[in-house]
């Protein structure tokens, strides 16, 4: 629900007004849904052409800090990338377990040390041959052509390299819905527009991306495994059709398999049907978040793109890291305590749906870290679940147009936990007033 404004905005030109806006939202003064004064109106406060505040809004939109709410006039973005991350999490009140992260459980991650590698210079090359040689035998063994790789830092750095390599702002890319929150604040960030997707248990649903495309879609992203929210992961069957779909296509299409190695699940992968594609898998959630390493392969435009781009900025993904996931990749007890962390997550999951399913709730959760729970209303669902002193993360952050749900973590549930959190969970979702069974 939009609030009232009561920040004074300044500003005598379009940059100076969107400055003022920027900082309003970074003190907080500004909070995530707040309604921005009408553009009329805040010209005359200001003494301003109205175009000018109409010039300083569109700046703020193609910096995805504010939103165009249809007739409800211009609203700060429920994420904007100014607001401070004390703002950006959820509130869990003392004494209530955190479901609502998305991490994976810091004790199922190797402990990492760095060795000392041979020294690096400028002009060496960007990918290490023996990060590109197992990475390149890795991707091709799950059918990911891997004749052009790059390194970039995780799977999101990869995605707004492509998507900057390809596309222009204005242009409109397909996304998963419900999705993750971080890329559709990176589609606003860039200035492109999201075109939802509906996600079965299957992966994106081929009806939707075809509608898609004929909106004329530049760009498609798809979670391959461990999609976030939902758990779905790509089918066989679902890769076929999605992939009769883009074939031959001029469509760029990015896969994120953020959950390699313990998605539960195995890939069926879509790379290589179009003409431009990226697949790109991350080390992060096996091996710990602060591993900010993904391995890129695409067609050799894209790669050279994405690498020629990093060239210019940070140049290249530090060895070091590079080493350090070459040697837990290579390692046989890094390799057996990945496959028990899989195993863990695999066995939380399929815990915590078959309990929801016991007490009639419809749950989803084919693979990676996180269950979704469709419920009627998120904030009557979520006080619920904290009066029962449990946290999940509401749908809210993770829609455009599909219907409400509330996303639990599983990575840090023990077995004992199941069933008292599959009572809190059911009884959320009936909402108050009625038998939980
Ligand atoms: C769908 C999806 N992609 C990517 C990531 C993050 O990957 P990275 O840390 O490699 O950027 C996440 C993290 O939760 C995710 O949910």
């Amino acid at each position: 629900m939009a609030v009232p404004v009561q920040y004074r905005i300044s500003g005598g030109g379009a940059e100076a007004i969107a400055a003022s806006v920027e900082e309003g939202i970074a003190a907080g003064a500004l909070a995530p849904g707040a309604a921005l004064p009408a553009i009329r109106e805040l010209a005359q406060q200001l003494g301003v052409n109205p175009n000018t505040v109409a010039a300083a809004y569109r700046l703020l939109r193609d910096r995805g800090a504010v939103e165009s709410a249809g007739r409800r006039g211009t609203r700060v973005r429920d994420r904007p990338a100014t607001t401070p991350r004390s703002l950006r999490g959820l509130a869990v009140p003392p004494g209530v377990r955190d479901l609502s992260t998305g991490n994976p459980n810091p004790a199922l991650l190797p402990a990492i040390s760095v060795a000392p590698g041979p020294v690096v210079l400028y002009g060496d090359p960007p990918i290490t041959p023996a990060l590109a040689e197992l990475a390149a035998a890795e991707l091709a063994a799950d059918g990911v052509p891997a004749d052009h790789l790059a390194a970039t830092s995780g799977a999101l750095d990869g995605i707004e390299r492509v998507l900057a390599a390809h596309l222009r702002p204005g242009d409109r890319v397909a996304v998963e819905d419900p999705g993750w929150p971080n890329l559709i604040d990176l589609l606003a960030a860039l200035g492109l527009v999201p075109e939802p997707v509906g996600v079965d248990d299957d992966g994106p649903l081929p009806a939707d991306l075809a509608r898609a495309l004929g909106r004329g879609v530049r760009a498609v992203v798809v979670t391959s495994r461990a999609q976030n929210p939902t758990g779905a992961a790509v089918s066989a069957d679902r890769a076929d059709d999605l992939r009769a779909l883009l074939d031959g296509s001029d469509v760029l299409l990015i896969e994120d398999d953020h959950c390699a190695a313990i998605a539960g699940v195995p890939l069926h992968t879509l790379a290589g049907v179009s003409r431009h594609w990226a697949f790109i898998r991350s080390a992060a959630k096996a091996y710990g978040p602060d591993l900010r390493l993904a391995v890129l392969a695409g067609d050799q435009r894209t790669v050279e793109r994405v690498a020629g781009r990093l060239r210019l900025g940070p140049g290249w993904v530090s060895h070091l890291l590079q080493n350090l996931t070459v040697g837990l990749w290579r390692d046989p007890a890094v390799a057996r305590q990945v496959a028990d962390a899989e195993s863990a997550y695999g066995a939380a999951r399929a815990g915590l749906c078959a309990a929801l399913a016991a007490r009639d709730v419809v749950a989803h959760g084919r693979s990676g870290l996180n269950v979704w729970v469709p419920v009627p209303d998120e904030a009557v669902a979520m006080t619920a679940l904290f009066a029962a002193g449990w946290a999940a993360a509401p749908g809210a952050r993770f829609r455009i147009r599909c219907a409400p749900g509330l996303r639990v973590t599983i990575a840090e549930l023990a077995p004992a936990d199941i069933d008292p959190l599959a009572d809190a969970v059911a009884a959320a979702v009936r909402g108050p007033g009625r038998s939980s069974v």
